[in-house]
């Protein structure tokens, strides 16, 4: 409250002067080379660009037609249990966009980016580059734990002093010296209220809104959280959607709480100090020129244009990845939480591999499938051949926060772990029949175009008997009938993926181990071609899944979100371009800021039910566990628990 009552005044003393000294003064030359910037004068920076029609038909008729893409549009207009919170519809809400008022290009595109966040599919939603430049940071992280009794509350992160401090003395002289507020007593309070709601019920508000990505609503409430995972190569915690989100939304939040060691409750406002993530300018212009005006890579290119330089051109590699952007803030796991037993060969990449002190559980700590798409595979044998050699006999794969990445290394991690007698280790596959789509492919075959140039080109598929099309044969003809919530939404032919083919290491004939010693544990936060990985694991092999944290008492499932391969606008218009159909009234436009609007390109089918998109079947993981003051950002000490839990 002091700390409240303290900037409340500061700010009333302070601008008449201000405005007597510079009655027009540019709001973001007044942030100009700050790393951090209280939230306010960001958003003064944001608001000082006039909306502008030109842009709105550019990005709206953009947006428009990269929807008549998506797999998933007619899924929307009536969401199945237990997605219904993911329920929209989107033309309309496109018509609606198109015709509000706005004051300002920030409001515009908040609007755009909040409706495509909360269809909650992580692979299509606008990021407009402008606007996405800051991440809002409160020094009171949240995570919900257990105690001893399994009785669950919403605390500040315990471990807030040593996390928060690695923002360096930037981030912590504007609370230490510029506020007077002290933050650091805050770490392990238990909170009571947030906003003047309990504080699971704002959790939930900010997963409905803030968060994004998943289909699951449980899912989400763990993204509130501050958790570990591997960020890039490295051991790291996310500070989570309410202590990090995107953007200046918020000045501050007011907490009813009880530190650590008292009884009494308090009310704290804590303020936010955002963080600036954008490229460096010196005033409105050269932010706009920075951050905001189309760049070389924000539309495709013809690659039939390009000369390419290898003398044999690479398969074109799918991906299915979400976008956190908070990850550009990869603060580290404090050093206390790492693990202390020694990690074994193959672990200099995403993946990181224990053995655990009983020396019987190898753990693979999958951070993601991005990065060396080869030392992936090594890292995998490395890994594997080492638990061998230690005499280990179950295995424990962590995909906490894994965001996904190229989708052949989840085909190539369960192809391994299930042996190559097992056979296909994907999906069933196909893509939306739209009718620009469909020109597409028919264009890439007249063309010739082959899948180092197309995605679209057949030769990137093969049939369900896993032979790979021939250049020439056209999947999209006829498209295939098919009714979702009494909509025509027809698609290509069903066909596999060919991973196969983009092995570099040589596949066990039969499975390194027993599948029933194989088990998964994640934060349920586990996107793209994790949720692939993990639902082909559960699908095929019934394999044993733990998910911990979420709301207690509310359900959650073990993946996030299950689309299948992403499409960045630029590699969109990238096929688009080289199929020679940019002039094609059907093709969006350009965009002329710098923005993405991606989209899910590509539909898995369920094992479970062929006529549903694995991202519509509910999948729970066999058990729940809630996080303790131990494990919430200890990795090793939930392997162990988890270890005494999975294998009996
Ligand atoms: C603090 O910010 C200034 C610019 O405002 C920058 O020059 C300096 O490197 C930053 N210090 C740290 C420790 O990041
Ligand atoms: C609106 O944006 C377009 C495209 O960048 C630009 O040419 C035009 O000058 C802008 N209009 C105004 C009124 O600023
Ligand atoms: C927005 O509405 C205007 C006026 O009705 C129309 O001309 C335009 O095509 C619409 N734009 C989009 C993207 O729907
Ligand atoms: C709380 O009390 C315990 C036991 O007296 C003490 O060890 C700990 O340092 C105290 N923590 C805080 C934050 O005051
Ligand atoms: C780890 O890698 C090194 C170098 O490749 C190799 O010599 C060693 O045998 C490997 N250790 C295990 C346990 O696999
Ligand atoms: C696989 O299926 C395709 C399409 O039905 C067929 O043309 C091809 O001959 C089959 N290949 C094999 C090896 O059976």
């Amino acid at each position: 409250m002091r700390s409240l009552q303290w900037f409340v005044s500061l700010a009333v003393a302070v601008s008449p002067l201000l405005s007597l000294a510079a009655p027009n003064a540019d709001p973001c030359a007044k942030i100009a080379g700050k790393t951090f910037v209280p939230p306010a004068d960001g958003l003064a920076c944001f608001k000082s660009f006039p909306f502008n029609e030109t842009l709105r038909q550019n990005v709206l008729t953009n947006i428009a037609r990269v929807f008549d893409f998506f797999t998933f549009e007619e899924y929307y207009l009536n969401s199945p249990p237990p997605f219904q919170e993911s329920t929209d519809n989107i033309r309309a809400t496109i018509a609606r966009i198109n015709s509000t008022k706005y004051k300002t290009d920030y409001d515009f595109n908040k609007d755009v980016y909040d409706f495509t966040t909360q269809l909650n599919d992580g692979h299509t939603r606008w990021f407009p580059a402008c606007y996405t430049s800051f991440q809002n940071i409160l020094p009171a992280p949240i995570i919900s734990l257990a105690d001893a009794s399994g009785v669950q509350s919403v605390f500040i992160a315990p471990d807030s002093v040593e996390f928060i401090s690695q923002l360096g003395t930037n981030y912590t002289s504007f609370f230490d010296d510029t506020l007077k507020f002290d933050w650091r007593r805050l770490a392990g309070a238990k909170v009571v209220q947030i906003e003047g709601q309990d504080p699971y019920a704002y959790v939930d508000m900010i997963a409905r809104t803030v968060s994004g990505n998943y289909l699951d609503h449980g899912v989400r409430v763990n993204s509130v959280f501050t958790s570990y995972r591997i960020s890039g190569t490295d051991f790291s915690q996310r500070i989570g959607d309410l202590a990090g989100p995107t953007g200046v939304v918020n000045t501050g939040l007011t907490f009813k709480l009880i530190t650590v060691n008292s009884t009494k409750v308090e009310t704290v406002t804590v303020p936010y100090l955002a963080n600036y993530i954008g490229l460096p300018f010196t005033d409105s212009p050269s932010f706009w020129q920075a951050n905001c005006a189309a760049t070389d890579a924000t539309n495709g290119v013809d690659l039939k244009s390009l000369r390419i330089i290898p003398p044999t051109p690479k398969r074109k590699l799918a991906k299915g990845v979400i976008i956190d952007v908070g990850n550009s803030n990869g603060l580290g796991l404090p050093q206390p939480f790492l693990p202390t037993t020694p990690s074994v060969n193959g672990s200099t990449g995403v993946i990181k591999s224990f053995v655990l002190p009983d020396k019987k559980t190898g753990v693979m700590f999958v951070g993601s499938f991005e990065g060396d798409f080869e030392a992936f595979q090594s890292d995998t044998v490395a890994a594997i051949s080492a638990f061998k050699s230690a005499g280990v006999s179950q295995l424990i794969l962590d995909l906490t926060n894994n965001g996904g990445g190229f989708v052949c290394l989840g085909q190539f991690l369960h192809q391994f772990l299930a042996g190559s007698k097992f056979g296909y280790p994907g999906f069933v596959s196909s893509n939306h029949a739209n009718p620009l789509a469909q020109k597409i492919v028919a264009s890439d075959i007249a063309l010739g175009l082959d899948q180092t140039k197309a995605f679209y080109a057949p030769d990137n598929w093969a049939f369900l008997n896993d032979t790979e099309m021939p250049t020439t044969f056209n999947y999209m003809k006829p498209p295939m009938p098919f009714v979702v919530n009494g909509k025509q939404d027809p698609s290509s032919q069903r066909f596999h993926d060919t991973c196969q083919l983009s092995f570099t290491q040589p596949i066990p004939e039969n499975p390194p181990f027993d599948l029933s010693k194989v088990a998964i544990v994640s934060n349920g936060n586990c996107a793209s071609t994790c949720s692939m990985f993990s639902t082909l694991m559960n699908e095929r092999h019934h394999t044993k899944i733990a998910v911990f944290g979420g709301k207690p008492g509310e359900q959650m499932e073990f993946k996030g979100m299950s689309g299948n391969q992403v499409l960045e606008w630029a590699d969109l218009d990238t096929e688009i371009k080289t199929a020679n159909l940019k002039n094609d009234p059907l093709a969006p436009p350009n965009l002329l800021v710098n923005g993405n609007f991606r989209h899910n390109w590509r539909t898995a089918w369920s094992f479970f039910d062929e006529n549903k998109p694995i991202a519509y079947v509910s999948e729970l993981p066999l058990l729940r566990f809630p996080f303790t003051k131990d494990t919430y950002n200890n990795p090793q000490n939930l392997w162990t628990f988890a270890a005494t839990k999975l294998f009996t």
